[in-house]
C-alpha cells in the first residue's frame, strides 16, 4: 500500500507524463505536445508520448509497450484522451480494448471536437476518471495548441538579450555578443521547441542570423522574416535554402511588382503578402493569422527593437524572455530592446505575469507572460455545453 497521499502519487506520475510529452513538443504541430504513463501498483510499466503529428498519439505509444494486463493498470496522460477519428483513430478506443481501470488526465482538451467527450466515453464504460491533477502546468505546456485552437493565431514568445542598462547594442549598432554562452545555448533550446522564429528586417541586415537551430538533436523551425519590401539580400545566411530542412518564409506588402514576387519565390523561398499601414510597416496581426492558417502553433521573434515594439503595442505578444547580461552599454542613442511609443504612464506599464527567474552563467534570465486575453481561457468541465 502506498504512504503517499492519493493526490501527490497522482502529480508524481503526471509530473513524468509532463516530462515525455516535453519531448514533443515544436514537432507535433498542429497537434498538442503529450506524454502518457502506465502505472502498475506503484510502479511505471509503461511510457510513451506524440512525437509527430500523424503518428501514434502518447496513450496508443504506451499502451503498445505494456506487458502486464491492462484491467490492473492505471493510465496517466497530461491531455484528455481524443474521442474522434483524425488521421489516427480515437485513443478512448484504445484504452477501453486495454481494459485500464483508472484514467488520470491533466487537463480537458479545448478542441471542440474533443472538449470533455473523451472524458465521458471513458466514464460511461464504466472507468474511474480523474481531471485536473497538474492542471496549470498542463495548460502551460501546451499554451500555443489551447490559442491557436481558440484564435486561430499562434502563441507568441519575444527574446532579447540586453546589458544591465538596458541597452541591445552599442551606438554604432555593435551587438555581437551582450550575453554570455550559457545565456546562448539556452536560446538553442529555446529555438528547439518553437515552430517559428521571425525578425525583422534591419535585425536580418545588420546581424545576418541563420535562425537555426545548432542542438545536437535538434530540429530548425520554420523561419520567418518582415521585409515589406522585398529588399533583404538573398544572400543573407538565412536565406541558405541549400541547408535548410523547413520552410523559410517572407512577409511582404500587398502591391508588390509581381516580377520582384516571382524572383524571390524562385529562390526556394516562400513569399507570402499581406496588408500594410500609413508607415509600409506590416499588419502583424496578418501575419500571425498567415502562419497560424499554416499550422504554426508557436512564434519566437528574435527582434528588433522596432518588431517587438510593434507586436507588444498590439497586444499580439504572449511571453517575453528578457536575457540581462552584467554589463554596461550606456548612452542615449544606444537601441533597448522595445521600440516604438512605450507606456505614457506607470499606469499603462506590462506586469509579466508567471513570472521565473534563471541563472545563465553571469546572465539573469526574467521570463513570463504578458496578460492577454485571447490566450485566458478557462477549460471548460467534462459534461458541460
Ligand atoms: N540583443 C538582442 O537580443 C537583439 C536581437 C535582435 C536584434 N538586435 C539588434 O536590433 C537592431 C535592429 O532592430 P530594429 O528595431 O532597428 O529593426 P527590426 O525590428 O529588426 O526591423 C524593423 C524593420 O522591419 C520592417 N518591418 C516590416 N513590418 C514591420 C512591423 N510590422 N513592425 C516592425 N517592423 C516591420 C521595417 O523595415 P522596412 O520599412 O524597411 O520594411 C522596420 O524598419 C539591430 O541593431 C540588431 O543588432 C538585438
Amino acid at each position: 500500500m502506498s504512504t503517499q497521499p492519493a493526490a501527490k502519487r497522482d502529480e508524481r506520475f503526471m509530473a513524468r507524463a509532463l516530462e515525455l510529452a516535453r519531448c514533443g513538443l515544436g514537432r507535433t504541430r498542429p497537434n498538442p505536445a503529450v506524454g502518457c504513463v502506465i502505472v502498475h501498483g506503484e510502479q511505471i510499466v509503461a511510457e510513451g508520448f506524440h512525437a509527430r503529428a500523424g503518428s501514434d498519439h502518447a496513450e496508443v505509444a504506451a499502451l503498445r509497450n505494456l506487458s502486464v494486463p491492462g484491467s490492473e493498470c492505471e493510465l496517466y496522460v497530461n491531455l484528455e484522451p481524443c474521442s474522434h477519428f483524425n488521421r489516427t483513430p480515437p485513443c478512448t478506443n484504445a484504452v477501453l480494448a486495454s481494459g485500464i481501470r483508472r484514467v488520470v488526465i491533466g487537463t480537458i482538451d479545448t478542441n471542440p471536437r474533443v472538449s470533455g467527450r473523451g472524458v465521458t466515453v471513458l466514464r460511461e464504460a464504466g472507468i474511474e476518471v480523474v481531471c485536473g491533477v497538474l492542471e496549470q502546468q498542463s495548460r502551460q505546456l501546451n499554451a500555443p495548441f489551447f490559442k491557436h485552437i481558440a484564435t486561430g493565431l499562434p502563441f507568441v514568445s519575444v527574446k532579447y538579450a540586453m546589458s544591465l542598462d538596458g541597452k541591445i547594442g552599442t551606438r554604432s549598432g555593435d551587438s555581437a555578443w551582450i550575453s554570455g554562452e550559457a545565456s546562448r545555448d539556452h536560446v538553442q533550446t529555446l529555438r528547439n521547441t518553437y515552430d517559428a522564429i521571425m525578425v525583422g528586417t534591419t535585425t536580418l541586415k545588420k546581424d545576418d542570423p541563420r535562425l537555426n537551430c545548432r542542438l545536437e538533436a535538434g530540429r530548425d523551425p520554420m523561419r520567418v522574416v518582415l521585409d515589406a519590401r522585398l529588399e533583404s539580400s538573398p544572400t543573407s545566411r538565412v536565406f541558405d535554402t541549400a541547408n535548410a530542412s523547413t520552410k523559410i518564409l517572407i512577409f511582404a506588402a500587398e502591391g508588390l511588382d509581381a516580377e520582384r514576387v516571382a524572383a524571390r519565390r524562385g529562390e526556394g523561398v516562400e513569399v507570402a503578402l499581406v496588408a500594410t499601414d500609413k508607415r509600409g510597416w506590416l499588419d502583424e496581426r496578418a501575419v500571425l493569422e498567415a502562419l497560424g492558417q499554416r499550422d504554426v502553433l508557436s512564434v519566437l521573434v528574435e527582434g528588433g527593437g522596432a518588431l517587438v515594439g510593434s507586436l507588444l503595442e498590439r497586444r499580439l505578444v504572449d511571453r517575453v524572455y528578457a536575457f540581462i547580461a552584467p554589463r554596461l552599454i550606456g548612452g542615449a542613442d544606444a537601441p533597448s530592446p522595445i521600440a516604438g511609443l512605450g507606456a505614457a504612464t506607470m499606469a499603462d506599464v506590462i506586469d509579466l505575469e508567471q513570472r521565473q527567474i534563471a541563472l545563465l552563467g553571469d546572465d539573469v534570465l526574467i521570463w513570463g507572460d504578458v496578460p492577454n486575453a485571447l490566450r485566458d481561457l478557462t477549460p471548460r468541465k467534462p459534461g458541460s455545453p
